[in-house]
């Protein structure tokens, strides 16, 4: 077994295993899965394999486990039964399978796998850890308003470690697509509308699931970043949509988190189902063989996504099941999930001399040298452990883990007349609202082996918050899309009887997430008109507002003195909620995503370009660039957030302002905090290039930093900017600097001023 050990630096995957291979450039990082010795044995596998055996090791597929995760998941597509799927893991006919469920099913697979296949193999287990496993951590949108991502990388080791215990070796994330369409249901997935914060993102989430001991170490779980490539670009917001986006938006906006997971050490990635300017990504040649493998080097894994391959059929692009296997496979996609046409396809394709060996080998030894990387070959069932099952999962310090994470993921919108947070005694409440209490919309869209029923939902956090649970009257008030009979008068007349209104409202977990695509991103008109009866009654409403994407507030909802973002914040919802509603906590978090005065304006970013017509501020002109009826900005922008303190922010100072050829320009201001409580500012540095040879946006973000201001202090905040910060794509579609002048802010969000200046690059 002595030659299957992998040195450290060889296997990569915890990226920067060493100083100078994280200082490396992202491009020599993509070696991976490529780069590992494969054991003399392992290596000499293929040579052994039959075809249909090669085939077997490139497909994958839902368990079949009764019961279990993926079947419910996917009733349709589970492949048979758990006994048909056995008889193929002995057979060789499948790599592994996905969404599978728990140690004991892995054990009985695997045993199949090494004492009776013919080649002994060990199979791979696959699953959705996106947010957490039976601890669920906030939806990764939130998770990425805390704008702290050490604190995604922690949640991502959690969960790493919770579904490595349950036997799970490969999870299907980080998602790292760039949502810029608020109506696409998918941005909840993701870091939001931002590139520097989902590359952020992307680097600690893959940090965090893989740990820092390499793949091998049995809480180690290898990450798949997707969906490659621009999957958020769907037109029109609508799920699986076409996508068409030039090149260079492509490289400047949508690939750069792909990149930075690579950086990080994914190993593999999952093609995405969209077209991309009339080319299917699953079967796109240049996307999958010419930009991520030639020019990036990358030489991990690339998965379908679920029939992804079997779907170039309803594209348009492939006559049958024979071509879009080869399409698909050509192309660069090395493994098939759940449509079996591998397996089916390439014998043939082969003998046919369609599909050259050497393509099905360099495939094959991909997923090995995953499996090595992995240490399955050296342990088969070092992730199959009943007892770590029962005592890693669900741990008190993972769901200390969840609140805390919640609660640095709740944005606080307003807060006029600092109506928050709430005193824990002498208050009535009315907790009003069909989010009110109840085990359900808790957890998120995605979370295959979390429930709502383990998690703990909003009146149980208050009540545990309050000093006498009597004060807290709680009223469903409507339901979620249709109104409850004589809901709005009980509502009424809870209101009218308390001090204050905790008004619990939103999108169910089913309004976002895959295929949950929204025409009006707005709070459903049953809920909004229990809203404007509550606020009719004259107590101050707070609006805790439940969401899996950006939403255009109007009304009583908008008009309410306090409004905090809760998201789905996972297993202790509620207690995160009641530590930030009480002022156990500060609000932290800022807006990942925009939040629009309408559902019209989508698609919408902050990082948006002039046009040749701008509208000077003030009032909409003729002829100018403007709509009819709301403003052309954000109604909270990206990067907005309150906290219990009161911060300005002061004193600009540019470092001389120019920015010399091969040098730093350090720039700083200064953050004061004149209110009576210590906040957590998240203060952003954003730039404008002025004139360019591309036009450039009206801002991009370029750093960001959490500082603890405490009550009455104030904080020098420093950033330092390199000329790489400012580089974009150029016309010849590679990465380029050009001289000239710079507009910078340091500011608390994307609209806000802040304190601005401008600098030279020279
Ligand atoms: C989703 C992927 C997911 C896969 C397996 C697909 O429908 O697009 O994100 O990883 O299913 O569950």
């Amino acid at each position: 077994m002595q030659d299957r050990h992998i040195s450290r630096r060889a296997m990569l995957i915890g990226a920067g295993a060493t100083a100078a291979w994280a200082a490396s450039p992202a491009r020599a990082l993509l070696q991976q899965v490529a780069e590992i010795p494969l054991p003399a044995d392992v290596a000499a596998l293929p040579g052994r394999m039959t075809v249909e055996e090669k085939a077997g090791q490139l497909t994958l597929m839902a368990a079949a486990w009764a019961g279990g995760a993926a079947v419910s998941l996917n009733p349709a597509g589970a492949a048979g039964s758990f006994d048909q799927q056995l008889a193929d893991v002995r057979a060789g006919r499948l790599t592994g399978v996905f969404n599978g469920n728990g140690t004991a099913m892995a054990k009985a697979m695997q045993t199949a796998a090494m004492r009776q296949g013919r080649l002994k193999i060990p199979l791979l287990f696959a699953a959705d850890i996106i947010h957490g496993f039976r601890t669920v951590f906030p939806m990764p949108l939130a998770e990425a308003a805390s704008f702290d991502p050490e604190l995604a990388r922690r949640t991502a080791r959690a969960a790493g470690t919770e579904a490595a215990a349950a036997g799970i070796d490969w999870t299907f994330a980080p998602m790292v697509d760039i949502a810029r369409d608020q109506r696409w249901g998918r941005g909840v997935e993701g870091a939001g509308e931002d590139v520097l914060l989902g590359r952020i993102m992307a680097d600690a989430r893959v940090r965090g699931f893989q740990g820092t001991r390499g793949l091998a170490a049995p809480d180690a779980v290898a990450s798949c970043a997707k969906h490659f490539a621009a999957y958020g670009a769907a037109e029109a917001g609508l799920d699986y949509n076409t996508v068409d986006v030039s090149e260079r938006t492509l490289r400047e906006v949508y690939f750069p988190p792909f990149e930075a997971a690579f950086a990080a050490g994914s190993p593999t990635t999952m093609a995405s189902f969209n077209e991309l300017s009339g080319i299917p990504a699953t079967a796109n040649e240049w996307l999958l063989t010419q930009v991520l493998r030639r020019e990036w080097g990358f030489g991990g894994l690339v998965v379908s996504d679920y029939t992804g391959d079997e779907e170039l059929i309803a594209h348009g692009f492939a006559a049958d099941a024979r071509e879009a296997t080869k399409l698909a496979f050509m192309a660069g996609v090395d493994m098939s999930m759940q449509s079996g046409f591998y397996l089916k396809h390439l014998p043939t394709l082969v003998a046919a001399g369609e599909v050259p060996m050497a393509r099905v080998d360099e495939a094959v030894r991909r997923v090995l040298a995953l499996k090595v990387a992995l240490g399955l070959f050296d342990d088969p069932f070092r992730r199959i452990d009943p007892r770590r099952e029962k005592t890693q999962i669900r741990t008190r310090a993972h769901l200390d883990l969840a609140r805390e994470a919640g609660v640095r993921s709740i944005v606080m919108l307003k807060n006029d007349g600092g109506l928050l947070p709430l005193p824990r005694a002498g208050k009535r409440i009315a907790l009003i609202g069909p989010f009110a209490r109840g085990q359900h919309d808790l957890i998120g869209p995605w979370n295959v082996y979390g429930t709502d029923a383990e998690a703990v939902d909003l009146l149980t956090g208050m009540q545990a918050a309050v000093a006498d649970r009597t004060a807290i009257t709680v009223v469903d008030g409507s339901g979620i899309d249709a109104p409850l009979p004589g809901g709005i008068q009980a509502a009424v007349a809870a209101a009218q009887a308390a001090d204050v209104v905790v008004l619990a409202i939103g999108e169910t977990q089913r309004m976002s997430g895959e295929a949950q695509s929204r025409t009006a991103i707005v709070v459903p008109p049953a809920q909004m008109a229990l809203a404007e009866a509550v606020a009719a009654t004259g107590k101050p409403v707070v609006v805790l507002l439940r969401n899996g994407r950006a939403l255009a507030l109007e009304g009583a909802v908008l008009a309410a003195p306090a409004i905090l973002v809760t998201w789905f914040l996972g297993s202790q919802m509620g207690p995160a909620i009641a530590d930030v509603l009480f002022g156990r906590e500060s609000p932290s978090a800022r807006l990942p995503v925009s939040f629009p005065h309408a559902t019209g304006q989508q698609p919408y970013h902050y990082a948006h370009k002039t046009t040749g017509r701008p509208n000077p501020p003030g009032a909409p002109q003729e002829y100018k660039t403007h709509y009819q009826e709301v403003p052309n900005d954000a109604l909270f922008p990206f990067g907005h957030g309150l906290t219990y303190g009161r911060i300005a922010y002061a004193g600009l100072e540019t470092g001389g302002g120019t920015l010399a050829a091969g040098g730093t320009l350090t720039v700083r201001a200064t953050v004061t905090n004149s209110g009576t409580r210590a906040a957590d500012e998240v203060v952003q540095l954003y730039v404008q290039d002025v004139t360019a040879s591309i036009t450039r946006p009206v801002r991009e973000l370029k750093a960001f930093r959490r500082v603890r201001v405490p009550a009455g202090a104030s904080q020098v905040v420093e950033f330092t900017l390199r000329r790489s910060d400012l580089t974009f794509i150029g016309r010849d579609l590679k990465p380029i600097v050009e001289p000239g002048r710079f507009r910078l802010w340091i500011a608390p969000s994307a609209q806000a001023e802040g304190v601005a200046g401008e600098f030279t690059l020279a």
